[in-house]
C-alpha cells in the first residue's frame, strides 16, 4: 500500500530518494518522510503529513546532504496520518531508522513487552514497535543489526517490506520483506530499493526481487547479498527491466488515468502479442497450453479478485462457460479468503490482479493453495507477489498503470480472459470452429475499434458538464454488459465521490426502480446484442416515469436514439468483447465528471493503487 525507496551510491540521496517517492506516490500518499545519514555521521528524519511536497517544503530548511537514504510514502493502517505517525520511525536511542510497508498483526503483544522493559513510544504505529523491538534485541544481544533483523522478525505477525540504516554506518541499508514488495535496482557502483521497478527503471534495468522470508544487506562498494531469516545465503536471480521510463510520464496528458484510457488500443496490441497467430487461425495462451491436461480435467474453475478485477472475473464466468462449459464461480478474495471454502484439487483458481499485490487476493491464493488447487494469474505487473506465488499464468503486458482508477488493465485482463476461454475451449473441443474464427477476429479488430471509440472524447467531455453537480448515478446493463456497468460505476464514484450503482437491468423491477425520477441520471448499455430489446424495454420503464437515460448504443441504432435523453455510440463487436468496448465511454464520462468536480483524478482521496493490508 505504501512506497518504499531507499539508496545508497555516489549520488547524493535525498534528489534521488524524493523523486523515487513521487514515482511511488499512487500507491499510498497520507505522509511522506526521509532518513538520511547525513555527510556529518549525524541520523536525520524529516517527515510530515501530506503528499511529497509537503515533505519537500519541509526538508528545504534542513542538512540533506549524504549518499545514503531511505524513504517512505504512507498509507496509514495503523494511527491516523500525521506527522508522528508519518515513517521513517526511529529507535528509543535514534541510532535506528526503519521503514515498513505492511502490518504487525502482533504488534500490540509486542510493544507490551517492550514497554515493560522500558522502552516508550512516540507514534500509534505497529511500524515503531518494529525498530523499538530490533534496537532491544540488538541491545541485548549484543549483535550486529542484520542478526538483530532476523531474530526479531522471527517474532513478527503480519506483513512487512522494511528497510532500516544505522546511524555510524553510511554504507549499509538492510531490508526484509514477507508479503509486500521490495525490489533492488544493480546500478554501477551504486544500489536502489523500491516497492516497485518506476523508481529505479531511470537508473538501471538489473534489479533483484526480494522474496517472502529474505533479508537483502545492500551495502556501498561490495555485491549484493540476500539471505534468510535462518542467515542461508540467496541465490541472486537478477532480471532485466523492459520497462521504459516513457511508460511512466504522462506524455502530455493532463492525468495519468487519461493517458493510460488513450493507451488501450495500443495496450490491447501488446496484450494479444504472440498469443493470437492470425495466419494459423490460432490463439495461444501458453500458460493453458503448457498446462492443458490440467485444465482439461478441471471440474470447477474459481476467480478470486477484488475491485475492478473481479469486474472483469464476472466477464471471465460468462466466457468461460460459454465457450467452456466449465461451472465458473467468482468470489471477492476478502470473502473467499476468510469463508472456510470447499477447495478441491481439481479445482482451478484463477487469480486477476493488475498490482500483483492485494493482499486479500495473494492470501486467497495461499489458501486455495495449500488445499491443492492449480493456481492460475493474470496480473500486470511482472514479478509482484501473486504471480510469483502461482503454479502459471498470463501477464496482461498493459505497462505501468499509474492512475489509481484502472482503466487499461481491465480492458487487458478481459482480452486475456477471452484468450483463456477461447484457448482452452480449443482444446476441450468446446467451441464450434466458425464462432472460434470470429473471436479470433475480432479480438485482433479490437485496437482498430478502439480507437473508434476514443474518438468520442470531445463528446463526452462536453456531455460530462450536465453531470457535475448529480449527487446519483445508476448503471445498468445485461449479460456480458452488467459487470461493465458495475465497473463503470466503480469509476465514477472512485474518483468523482458521486455515488453510483451498477445493477442488472432486468433487476430495476425488483426495488431500484423506486430510485428513478429526473434527479437520477440512468446510464444503460443497451449495444446490440442477444437481450437487446429486453434492455430497451428496461430503458422505456425508467423514461415512463421520468427518468434520464444516458445510452451507450451500438452505431446506427435508431431505436434507442428516439427513447433516450443522451446516446453514445460505439462501433459493433461481438457480444461477448462489448464489455471492452462500452469500458471505454464510462472510463471518459467518469474522467471528465471528476474533472470537472476538480478532483485529483490520479490520486483519489482514501485510496491507493495497490491495496496490501487487509
Ligand atoms: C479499480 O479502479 C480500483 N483501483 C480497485 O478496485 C482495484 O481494482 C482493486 O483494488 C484490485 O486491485 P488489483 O487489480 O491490483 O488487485
Ligand atoms: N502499518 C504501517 C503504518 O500504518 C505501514 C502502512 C503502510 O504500508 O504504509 O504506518
Amino acid at each position: 500500500m505504501c512506497g518504499i525507496v531507499g539508496y545508497v551510491g555516489y549520488r547524493e540521496a535525498y534528489p534521488v530518494l524524493v523523486k523515487g517517492l513521487h514515482r511511488l506516490e499512487y500507491r499510498g500518499y497520507d505522509s511522506a518522510g526521509v532518513a538520511l545519514i547525513c555527510n556529518d555521521g549525524g541520523l536525520n528524519v524529516y517527515k510530515s503529513k501530506g503528499k511529497v511536497a509537503e515533505l519537500e517544503r519541509y526538508a528545504e530548511t534542513q542538512d540533506v546532504s549524504g549518499t545514503i537514504g531511505i524513504a517512505h510514502t504512507r498509507w496509514a493502517t495503523h494511527g491516523e496520518p500525521n506527522d508522528v505517525n508519518a515513517h521513517p520511525h526511529f529507535s528509543e536511542s535514534e541510532r535506528l531508522a526503519i521503514i515498513h510497508n505492511g502490518i504487525v498483526e502482533n504488534y500490540a503483544l509486542l510493544k507490551a513487552a517492550l514497554i515493560e522493559n522500558g522502552y516508550t513510544f512516540k507514534s500509534c504505529t505497529d511500524t515503531e514497535v518494529l525498530v523499538q523491538l530490533i534496537e532491544y534485541v540488538q541491545t541485548t544481544n549484543n549483535c550486529t543489526l542484520l542478526e538483530a533483523v532476523q531474530m526479531a522478525l522471527r517474532q513478527v505477525v503480519g506483513a512487512y517490506a522494511i528497510a532500516i540504516i544505522e546511524k555510524g554506518d553510511p554504507d549499509r541499508i538492510i531490508a526484509a520483506r514477507k508479503s509486500s514488495p521490495l525490489v533492488v535496482g544493480l546500478g554501477n557502483d551504486e544500489y536502489f530499493l523500491a516497492s516497485d521497478a518506476t523508481p529505479i527503471v531511470e537508473y538501471t534495468n538489473k534489479v533483484v526481487y526480494i522474496n517472502d522470508g529474505e533479508i537483502a544487506v545492500i551495502e556501498r562498494h561490495k555485491p549484493l547479498r540476500v539471505v534468510t531469516l535462518d542467515n542461508e545465503e540467496s541465490t541472486l536471480d537478477v532480471k532485466k527491466l523492459r520497462m521504459s521510463i516513457s511508460q511512466l510520464e504522462k506524455g502530455g496528458y493532463p492525468h495519468f488515468m487519461l493517458k493510460e484510457i488513450f493507451e488501450q488500443p495500443k495496450t490491447i496490441v501488446d496484450c494479444i502479442r504472440g498469443r493470437i497467430n492470425v495466419e494459423a487461425d490460432n490463439v495461444i495462451l501458453s500458460g493453458v497450453i503448457d498446462n492443458r491436461e490440467r485444465f482439461l480435467r478441471a471440474k470447477r474453475i474459481i476467480i478470486v479478485a477484488c475491485g475492478t478485477s473481479w469486474h472483469a472475473a464476472l466477464i471471465g464466468e460468462y466466457l468461460i462457460e460459454e465457450w467452456c462449459r466449465i461451472p465458473v464461480e467468482v468470489e471477492y478474495a476478502s470473502e473467499f479468503r476468510y469463508r472456510n471454502p470447499v477447495i478441491s484439487p481439481d479445482d482451478i483458481v484463477i487469480a486477476i490482479s493488475q498490482s500483483g499485490e492485494t493482499a486479500d487476493t495473494l492470501a486467497a491464493v495461499e489458501l486455495a493453495k495449500s488445499r491443492g488447487a492449480f493456481i492460475f494469474g493474470i496480473c500486470n505487473v511482472v514479478g509482484s507477489s501473486i504471480p510469483r506465488a502461482t503454479d502459471s499464468g498470463a501477464y496482461i503486458h498493459v505497462g505501468p498503470e499509474i492512475g489509481v482508477a484502472s482503466t487499461k488493465a481491465f480492458t487487458g485482463q478481459v482480452t486475456v480472459l477471452t484468450m483463456l476461454a477461447l484457448t482452452l475451449a480449443r482444446a476441450k473441443g468446446s467451441i464450434e470452429q466458425p464462432l472460434y474464427l470470429q473471436m479470433l477476429g475480432e479480438l485482433v479488430r479490437l485496437p482498430d475499434l478502439l480507437e473508434d471509440v476514443l474518438r468520442l472524447n470531445a463528446r463526452i467531455e462536453d456531455l460530462s458538464k450536465i453531470f457535475t453537480y448529480t449527487k446519483n448515478f445508476l448503471y445498468l446493463g445485461r449479460g456480458y454488459n452488467y459487470p461493465a456497468a458495475l465497473e463503470g460505476a466503480l469509476k465514477l464514484k472512485e474518483i468523482s465521490y458521486i455515488h453510483a450503482e451498477g445493477y442488472p437491468a432486468a433487476e430495476m423491477k425488483h426495488g431500484p426502480i423506486a430510485l428513478i425520477d429526473s434527479e437520477i441520471p440512468v446510464v444503460v448499455i443497451a449495444t446490440t446484442d442477444s437481450i437487446y430489446e429486453k434492455t430497451v424495454s428496461n430503458i422505456q420503464e425508467i423514461k415512463a416515469r421520468g427518468g434520464k437515460v444516458l445510452a451507450i448504443v451500438t452505431s446506427g441504432d435508431q431505436t434507442v436514439r428516439n427513447i433516450a435523453d443522451y446516446v453514445l455510440e460505439v462501433p459493433t463487436v461481438a457480444e461477448p468483447l462489448s464489455p471492452i468496448v462500452s469500458a471505454i465511454p464510462l472510463q471518459l464520462l467518469a474522467y471528465y465528471i471528476a474533472v470537472n468536480k476538480g478532483r485529483d483524478v490520479d490520486q483519489p482521496r482514501n485510496l491507493a493503487k495497490s491495496v496490501t493490508v487487509e
